[in-house]
């Protein structure tokens, strides 16, 4: 049985991985470490959690005794390291939450990994999942690749690419095997309502404003989440040691441009009239040191492993907006409490 730890399991782009993982791997165990933050929820992973070969662990990463324990006890074969503070917004007004998590929280986890394995790590691997953040921001033009130099603008970005030099570091000085992903956006069911497709289903459906940062006119380029997951088994299966990959959709929209055509598919889906999405746009003061545009050039994963999305965005963002129509319950609950304090501070 090999024991792989998967880290932020209960978050939006971990849980669709321990999914994968779990039902995909039966002679796995699959230990989803999670601290349950505003962000991490198991109701994501309450089709799976009686599972045979999963479990769940709650627990801080940053709590470096805890992880030391955690590692002795277990003793990982696999590490699949994607608990992070993962909102720029967030970082912008508490940039020691994502230094303690994201970078404190990763090196308690390599010195944890590589401590029960003393140089002995024969097909061991610790899989980092990062952002294409860490790149900064392009111009008009050009796509990141994996040489792109880091250029991180928001103290998220900077406290990811920080961890993933972290992760280099420990495969340069201690031989530790490890891959590094840089993604893109992702989109897709349990993603919590405090990002940009997210928060606007759910500002549509009660029918509030759509607060456009600045002129709307910022590009991402988004993947659906579960393309990423198949991504992640991929690499952490099949890519090579001391490598990173690169992952994207290899679709990009200006933020007006997606927010106009969720909007559409929102009057279509709910039988309002025409435009009358659309009439909740709302241009409101723009997001500090926000990066114009970013886009992947994911040609290393496709011509390396064979990887490509394999959901059109129109049927991604379909089988999206479906899911939070029908997931009422899931979205009401994560939407009450602490939501709607934060949500009242960010948009005043
Ligand atoms: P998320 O915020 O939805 O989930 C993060 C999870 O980590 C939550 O379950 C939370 O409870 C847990 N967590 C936070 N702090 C923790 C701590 N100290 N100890 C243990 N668990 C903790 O994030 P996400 O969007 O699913 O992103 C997951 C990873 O993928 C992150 O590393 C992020 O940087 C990266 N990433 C995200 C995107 C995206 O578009 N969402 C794109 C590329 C890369
Ligand atoms: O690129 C990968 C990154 O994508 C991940 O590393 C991050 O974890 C993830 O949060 C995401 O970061 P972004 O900042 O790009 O995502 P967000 O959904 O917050 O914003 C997308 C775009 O929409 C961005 O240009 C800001 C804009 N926006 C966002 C919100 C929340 C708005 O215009 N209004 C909003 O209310």
């Amino acid at each position: 049985m090999m024991k792989i730890l998967i880290t932020g399991g209960a978050g939006f782009i971990g849980s669709h991985v321990v999914r994968k993982f779990v039902k995909t791997y039966p002679s796995y165990t699959i230990y989803n470490l999670d601290a349950l933050t505003y962000a991490g929820n198991l109701e994501n992973l309450k089709d799976i959690d009686a599972l045979p070969n999963y479990e769940f662990i709650k627990g801080d990463i940053a709590n470096e005794e805890f992880i030391t324990r955690l590692f002795k006890d277990y003793v990982f074969d696999g590490v699949v390291h994607l608990a992070a503070e993962s909102h720029v917004d967030r970082s912008i007004s508490d940039p020691m939450a994502f230094v303690k998590t994201n970078v404190i929280g990763t090196v308690n986890l390599l010195n944890g990994f590589k401590n029960i394995w003393q140089g002995n790590f024969n097909d061991k691997r610790f899989y980092h999942v990062s952002t294409d953040e860490v790149y900064g921001s392009l111009g008009a033009d050009g796509l990141f690749t994996e040489t792109t130099p880091y250029d991180p603008n928001s103290p998220y970005s900077a406290s990811k690419a920080s961890s993933d030099h972290f992760v280099r570091a420990y495969g340069e000085t201690y031989g530790m095997p490890y891959v590094i992903t840089n993604c893109s956006n992702n989109y897709g069911p349990y993603h919590f309502p405090e990002k940009l497709i997210p928060l606007f289903i759910n500002n549509i459906i009660e029918k509030k404003p759509l607060p456009v940062y600045g002129d709307g006119k910022y590009t991402r380029d988004w993947l659906f989440v579960e393309d990423h997951a198949n991504a992640i088994d991929l690499v952490f299966h099949k890519g090579s040691n001391h490598e990173t990959y690169n992952i994207g959709g290899f679709n990009e929209w200006q933020n007006i441009d997606l927010v106009k055509l969720l909007c559409d598919i929102m009057d279509q889906k709910l039988s309002r009239p025409v435009g009358s999405s659309q009439a909740l746009i709302s241009y409101v003061k723009d997001r500090p040191g926000h990066d114009l545009r970013y886009a992947i050039d994911a040609s290393k994963i496709n011509k390396e492993l064979g990887w490509k999305p394999s959901v059109t965005f129109e049927e991604g963002l379909d089988k999206t907006v479906d899911w939070y129509l029908s997931n009422e319950e899931w979205l009401n609950n994560v939407t009450s409490g602490d939501y709607q304090e934060y949500y009242k501070n960010m948009y005043k």
